[in-house]
């Protein structure tokens, strides 16, 4: 199951690269910011679920700043189960030329390898919420950090909530066949899309004082076509169309096409959605 994800993940890496990490990239640029200001100085900092890179570039460039000042740099390991996710940290992060300081690892986030108390803070940007065991990801997360380390992650707000979610699966839904429809599970992460369900569930594997904040932003894709290859290569959304046949799989590209073109004002034109996240901050 996990080779599998993985390799789905592998597949998709120059897609999201391209396409979904400028955009999140912001998001974990203001994510690792909200944190930034509470790290001890030389922080020890790990990132689960990197993709390519963004979150460590702003965490790389923290400890290179805080080091030239204070003469303690820290240390900041990068780390996806994807080998091409890491293929394209490493690129993001090789250009930095930041030596020492920064790292990168083909490393499981449900079983890390790594020394239990041994970092000040652990990052996942929109990474464990999405774990097929996600609370093996908060425990392990929890595992590695010191007492009283940090605790940052970013996890997408429901459809009623988060008009990303809402565009993008609505038109999904509506042209998926009824067999398919009535025989999905309920998608764990809903159990997370609220505050009182994160806080919960935080609290529940060994995190305090978690704080949750509404964190909005703007997702620009190039055209509606370009927006629904991106969905329909995604792991997340890629098992709703596998049971489908040439036929209704086409029906569900029309349907989402069409509702896209019709958002975007023509086919050739950019599409814009507002989209909304939590960011949670907690301590171990
Ligand atoms: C939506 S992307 C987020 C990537 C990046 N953090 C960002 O903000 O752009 C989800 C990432 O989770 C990684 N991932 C999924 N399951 C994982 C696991 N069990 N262990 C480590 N990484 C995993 C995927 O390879 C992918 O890079």
């Amino acid at each position: 199951m996990t080779q599998e994800l993985s390799a789905a993940w592998d597949h998709h890496a120059p897609t999201y690269g391209r396409l979904g990490a400028p955009f999140t990239g912001y998001l974990a640029q203001a994510l690792f910011q909200t944190v930034a200001g509470r790290l001890p100085p030389g922080p020890r900092i790990l990132d689960v679920a990197c993709g390519n890179g963004e979150l460590s570039r702003a965490a790389t460039l923290h400890c290179l700043t805080e080091g030239a000042a204070s003469g303690r740099k820290g240390s900041v390991l990068a780390t996806d189960f994807s080998a091409g996710m890491v293929a394209l940290a490493a690129k993001t992060l090789g250009v930095l030329d930041a030596g020492d300081v920064v790292r990168w690892e083909v490393q499981d986030g449900q079983a890390l390898a790594l020394e239990p108390e041994s970092f000040d803070a652990v990052f996942s940007a929109f990474g464990i919420f999405l774990f097929p065991d996600r609370l093996a990801g908060w425990r392990e997360a929890a595992r590695v950090l010191k007492p009283g380390g940090l605790l940052g992650t970013a996890v997408w707000r429901g459809p009623e909530d988060n008009a990303l979610a809402r565009l993008q699966m609505g038109p999904v839904m509506a042209a998926l066949p009824e067999r398919i429809r009535a025989g999905l599970p309920r998608p764990s992460w809903l159990d997370i899309t609220t505050r009182e369900g994160l806080e919960a569930e935080l609290a529940s594997c060994g995190f305090q004082d978690v704080e949750v904040s509404v964190f909005d932003a703007i997702l620009v894709a190039p055209t509606p076509r370009v927006m629904w290859a991106f969905m329909a290569e995604n792991p997340v959304t890629l098992p709703l169309l596998a049971s489908c046949t040439a036929e209704e799989r086409a029906a569900v590209e029309r349907s989402v096409v069409t509702s896209f073109e019709a958002l975007a004002g023509g086919a050739d034109r950019a599409i814009r959605f507002d989209a909304s996240c939590h960011f949670a901050v907690a301590r171990r």
